[in-house]
């Protein structure tokens, strides 16, 4: 079957050989879409017939968003920390634990549940590729299930036994080292294709974090870091060094950091969530773009320090303060996305890409950010099918 959208007032295709600037973009255009994937872009009036057409009357097509971050496999939430930090604790790495306990006790079931509903969220809010970290098991057999659980839903697992040191290993971090790039990730990797590690003080240091990602990448995984979040450390020199596709956070970084993310081929993953929950200091997108990084923006989805499933809220908040313009943040929340999880078929709406595609109550999008909070997404395809 094949899909006719026409009518497209403003197109991002993130391929700047078919339209205007970074974003690609077209206006008064039309897409064909075959099977599930993008057959044709071009102006309205020269598309081709499809057995199918939509008319889009005049709004905005962009690519579907590629949140490439978030903590999906857990139960429970952790409402009386936020309640808490809203009036005047610090986050602290340690709330992790809560959650924990509240995962190992649910049953597979009820983590699948939870999983789905929040990948129903985001589609709803645009979002058709999730990366899905483990994290909340922290044993061979929660870590294994979850990434098993998670595997059900998206390509694009994540290891992170990582998170922070297991409960039952409170005095022991080496031989809970060991457990990681042992046991654990032999019963993980079948089901992961990253391997990933909370670098932090509090969680794990730099040599800790360098045995965790070279065992994963012995073992086929690809690394990602959970990168100099809460303090300067050493996880973004670490990402660089390694080759991992993207260092996350990022948000207290030293020129040397920023220079490595811009000579090397790590994308910076800014995840404006987390600050705004745990009312910290933004990141500087504008300090990372000047430098000529590549940037990320995802929703880092997690029941401590960053509950929100929307992509839309999280480059409204990078518009506003990180310094990024609404076409920056665009690219970053789609093409960017793409480029973290090393994505070609995804981020782009151009003749062979997957059709992950949605549709806005809008005529352009920058509304994504001039219009914050207000559910714009009136339609969204995932691989040529109507989800939303
Ligand atoms: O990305 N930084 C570590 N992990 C999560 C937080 C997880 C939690 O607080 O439960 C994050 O922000
Ligand atoms: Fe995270």
């Amino acid at each position: 079957m094949s899909l006719l959208i026409g009518n497209i007032g403003s197109l991002v295709t993130n391929d700047p050989a078919l339209g205007e600037g970074p974003l690609g973009l077209l206006s008064d255009a039309a897409v064909v879409v075959d099977g599930d994937t993008v057959a044709w872009v071009g102006p309205a009036e020269k598309a081709p017939a499809a057995d199918e057409s939509v008319d889009a009357a005049g709004r905005a097509l962009l690519p579907g968003f590629v949140d490439s971050h978030s903590h999906l496999v857990f139960a429970g939430d952790r409402t009386a920390e936020f309640n808490a930090r809203m009036s005047g604790r610090a986050y602290e790495a340690g709330g992790i634990r809560t959650t924990v306990a509240a995962t190992r006790a649910a049953s597979d079931a009820e983590l699948n549940a939870n999983l789905t509903r929040y990948l129903a969220e985001m589609l709803r809010q645009g979002t058709t590729t999730v990366e899905v970290k483990s994290g909340y098991g922290l044993s061979t057999a929660d870590e294994a299930r979850s990434l098993r659980i998670a595997a059900g839903h998206t390509e694009e697992t994540t290891y992170l036994g990582a998170h922070v040191v297991g409960p039952e290993f409170a005095d022991d971090p080496a031989g809970y080292v060991e457990l990681v790039t042992g046991e654990m990730l032999e019963a993980c990797a079948p089901y992961a294709r990253w391997v990933d590690v909370f670098c932090e003080r509090g969680a794990f240091d730099g040599e800790q974090a360098r045995a965790v990602l070279t065992a994963g990448m012995a073992k086929g995984l690809r690394p990602r870091v959970h990168a100099n979040q809460l303090s300067p450390g050493p996880g973004v020199q670490l990402a660089v060094e390694l080759g991992a596709a993207s260092a996350d956070h990022c948000t207290h970084l030293t020129d040397r950091d920023v220079a490595a993310l811009a000579d090397g081929g790590t994308v910076a993953t800014l995840l404006p969530g987390a600050e705004f929950s745990t009312r910290a200091p933004y990141p500087d997108a504008r300090r990372l773009l000047d430098a000529g990084a590549r940037v990320a923006l995802s929703t880092d989805c997690n029941p401590g320090s960053s509950f929100t499933s929307s992509m839309p809220f999280c480059l409204a908040v990078a518009v506003r303060e990180m310094g990024m313009t609404p076409d920056e943040a665009v690219h970053a929340a789609t093409a960017g996305g793409a480029l973290a999880l090393r994505r070609t078929d995804v981020g782009r709406i151009s003749p062979g890409a997957r059709a992950d595609l949605q549709l806005l109550d809008a005529p352009s999008h920058v509304h994504l950010a001039y219009r914050p909070g207000v559910p714009l997404t009136a339609a969204v395809w995932q691989g040529g099918v109507r989800k939303a």
